[in-house]
């Protein structure tokens, strides 16, 4: 199963999320590779960081920013359970690349209209791709919901209106993804019992719960 993490707009949560499932399936016990599709290679980094404060490895990474990684994945997904692709900015052609090698795509958005908006671009490449391939499944996943704001509660609404659906799990905007990214660590690490660490799950749940 490759599951695609995409927007094309920067700072959604791409990489936090893909970064955060490729864990807690690695640490569910599944072979989990994470397909890094950004050419800033910020996944990487982060398996670098962890790897220079010898923190146990939890799945391989590899770096493939380029128009043909579609070819490359199948080959990948062969030697794991999961593939996860963390996607790229702004670059319509590596989406494009990454939407042809994915079975499941989330699209994190943050919860705001204006987010949605620049989301519109994300929801028609994967539209097209869906012409060819019908199988493939897509969500919305909210990520950086602050509680208290009505924006938060409203975001739902909006995307009720939109061609996908939207996960039911939601990860909250939470300090302990922003310090556990800069350690190379995932939130259930630096953090185990805390409510980040259980989003992540919940999330993974709802996933796998997708599969079949
Ligand atoms: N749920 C969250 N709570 C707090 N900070 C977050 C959350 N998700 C992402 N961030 C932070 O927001 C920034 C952008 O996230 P990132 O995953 O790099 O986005 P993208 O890969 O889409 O560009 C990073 O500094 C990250 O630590
Ligand atoms: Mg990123």
């Amino acid at each position: 199963m490759i599951i695609a993490l995409l927007n094309q707009k920067g700072g959604v949560g791409k990489t936090t999320l893909a970064t955060h499932i490729a864990g807690e399936l690695a640490l569910r016990g599944k072979t989990v590779i994470l397909l890094d599709a950004d050419p800033q290679g910020s996944a990487l980094d982060w398996t670098q960081r962890r790897a220079q404060r010898g923190l146990p490895r939890l799945f391989g990474a590899v770096g493939l920013a380029r128009e043909t990684l579609h070819q490359e994945a199948p080959q990948l997904a062969q030697r794991a359970d999961h593939v996860i692709i963390d996607g790229p900015p702004r670059i319509a052609a590596l989406a494009r690349s990454a939407l042809m090698a994915a079975d499941r795509v989330l699209i994190p958005v943050q919860p705001s209209p204006f987010d949605l908006w620049a989301s519109a671009e994300m929801v028609s490449l994967l539209q097209e791709a869906q012409v060819f391939k019908p199988a493939l499944r897509a969500a919305f996943a909210i990520n950086r919901r602050v509680s208290t704001t009505i924006i938060g509660r409203e975001v739902r609404q909006a995307l009720a209106d939109q061609p996908l659906p939207a996960l039911h799990a939601e990860v909250r905007q939470r300090i302990v993804f922003a310090d556990s990214a800069a350690g190379g660590q995932l939130a259930c690490e630096l953090a185990p019992d805390s409510a980040a660490s259980r989003e992540v799950s919940c999330l993974v749940d709802e996933l796998l719960g997708w599969e079949t």
